[in-house]
């Protein structure tokens, strides 16, 4: 069975397709999942002064709405978050590291981290799986890719419900607050990413 037959399985389960896509990492190469998923719709996120890339995201379910709870991505890693940490627009996510030599995350609960408290560090590695509940009940965990032990990590992700409202922000070190929603490039639809294949570092 090829990906886009197996993301089309009713009752697609996310540890199942963890396990699936890790096995085909493991004895094809993650490059093999690129080339499988070239007509899915996806998008890349530029960053920094030099918008260099920074993230891959290719939507494995494009038959759901884009803001679908549960819905799967694959996501690209080619650089770390920038500074601070930062919320999502969901109450949850989960996410499998498939490939690459994994990352280390911090996070800490915006409460805390307003008030100066550091985040905590947590190595991530291939074959892990990562539960991210950032919506608590008294407050959120913000988070953030602090770096990757290699050149890419890709991992399978899913979403949990929207926050309502649909809060996401950045609170960068010196504890100032930027609306993520004021930044456009997170806005860009997914469509066809073959337009942007040529941009992709060879890190495979
Ligand atoms: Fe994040």
């Amino acid at each position: 069975m090829n990906i886009a037959e197996l993301l089309q399985q009713p009752n697609l389960n996310r540890v199942h397709l963890g396990q699936e896509l890790y096995s085909l990492c493991e004895e094809r190469g993650p490059q093999y999942l690129l080339e499988e998923l070239t007509d899915f719709p996806g998008k890349l996120i530029l960053k920094g002064e030099e918008q260099l890339p920074f993230l891959l995201r290719i939507d494995l379910q494009p038959y759901l709405p884009p803001k679908a709870t549960g819905k799967m991505l694959l996501h690209v890693f080619y650089q770390g978050d920038g500074d601070g940490l930062h919320s999502h627009p969901v109450e949850w996510a989960w996410a499998k590291i498939l490939a690459g030599d994994g990352y280390v995350e911090q996070r800490q609960r915006e409460d805390l981290y307003l008030k100066g408290i550091e985040p905590e560090s947590f190595e991530r590695l291939p074959g892990n799986e990562v539960a991210f509940n950032f919506l608590q009940s008294d407050y959120e965990i913000l988070h953030r890719v602090e770096r990757l032990k290699g050149p890419f990590s890709m991992s399978l992700f899913q979403n949990g419900p929207r926050k309502d409202p649909e809060e996401w922000k950045i609170v960068l070190s010196d504890r100032s607050i930027w609306d993520m929603s004021q930044d456009q490039s997170y806005d860009k639809p997914f469509r066809s990413w073959k337009e942007v294949e040529h941009l992709l570092p060879d890190v495979f």
